[in-house]
């Protein structure tokens, strides 16, 4: 077992995330050849930076590429090359959906935020029309970055990653969990229901988001069963726990600590963690999916997971 504790995430994550930030920065372009001057696309680009760069935790990408490190073994140089890219085509693809979806998410329609990352909402200040055809645009870019002229990846990894994106935005993943999450409202779930709902909403994403860094991995030599198994566990119970934190959070911290408003779920009546098991025992059950995000791991037979551990102890024990 690798533990997480001898492991530098500070140091790994800020050399990862610069990679990630570089490649959005310069994937989500300002202008292209292809706007031909025309100023509508150019100011719709505008509002896709401006919800893509500059704020967030990057917690998908990190998971991409630590689950991509996890799955690496000994590739040909060329071989590793072109997975490398994909994976940070991954990392890169991810976190627009999920940009994406906090666009639509704050909309009037939706959950009516102002704040997020520490700014104005893109509605707030681009207009409502514009944030719609943002997070439009930024979907689309995202398969488009994954199967890009300049992908180097087999195509058989292309496609996988493409189908696992797609699956955990769709309507069996996020956007059928932000569904049910509106038609919850006002109403008491059940403990099933709602983790039923958070395991759609956000745990998708993020489970995701492991198993595309996973699918990162020679098509000739194949990531195992048994580590394929326990990467999904992981995700699982990861994603899972992830949501619950956000929901304790939402309680616990303040708006400036967050960069989004603080106590929004009970102000729009969410059923959340919080509001069905309490805080104290949403705070155990957070620990308990803790342990087992890495119990699956201890079970994935995989050499290197010391990112992954960090990260499933950051996602827990984070404040913001
Ligand atoms: C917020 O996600 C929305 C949820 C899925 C709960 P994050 O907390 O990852 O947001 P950023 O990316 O760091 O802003
Ligand atoms: C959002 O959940 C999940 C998404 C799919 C965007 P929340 O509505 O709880 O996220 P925050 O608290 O606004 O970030
Ligand atoms: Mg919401
Ligand atoms: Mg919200
Ligand atoms: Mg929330």
């Amino acid at each position: 077992m690798s533990g997480a504790r001898s492991f530098d995430l500070a140091g790994w994550s800020t050399a990862t995330l610069d990679r990630v930030e570089s490649a959005l920065s310069a994937w989500v372009a300002p202008e292209t050849a292809e706007d031909d001057g025309h100023e509508a696309p150019a100011a719709l680009r505008e509002a896709m930076r401006y919800a893509v760069l500059d704020g967030g935790k990057r917690l998908r990408p990190l998971l991409v590429l630590a689950a991509r490190a996890a799955v690496a073994g000994a590739e040909p140089a060329d071989v590793a090359r072109a997975l490398d890219d994909a994976a940070l085509r991954a990392a890169c693809a991810v976190e627009l959906i999920h940009a994406y979806s906090l666009v639509h998410d704050d909309m009037p329609c939706m959950d009516n935020d102002v704040l997020r990352r520490g700014k104005p909402t893109v509605h707030v200040r681009f207009g409502e029309a514009q944030a719609l055809l943002a997070g439009d645009a930024l979907q689309a870019l995202a398969f488009e970055l994954l199967t890009a002229e300049q992908a180097s990846a087999p195509a058989s990894v292309q496609a996988r990653l493409c189908r696992l994106l797609a699956r955990a935005a769709g309507c069996e993943g996020m956007a059928g969990g932000q569904a049910i999450d509106l038609a919850s409202i006002g109403r008491s779930l059940s403990e099933d229901q709602l983790r039923d709902m958070h395991r759609l909403k956000t745990g998708a994403l993020l489970q995701g988001s492991v198993m595309m860094g996973a699918a990162c991995c020679d098509p000739q030599s194949s990531c195992s069963a048994q580590a394929l198994q326990g990467l999904a566990a992981y995700g699982a119970a990861l994603g899972l726990a992830f949501q619950v934190v956000d929901d304790i959070l939402d309680v616990t911290a303040d708006s400036a600590t967050l960069g989004k408003t603080a106590g929004k779920d009970a102000a729009q009546d969410k059923p959340t963690y919080v509001s069905v098991l309490g805080l104290a025992r949403s705070q155990a059950y957070a620990q308990e999916l803790l342990g087992q995000a890495l119990a699956a791991l201890d079970g994935a037979g995989l050499a290197d997971t010391r990112a992954l551990r960090a990260l499933a102890d950051m996602v827990v024990n984070r404040s913001t």
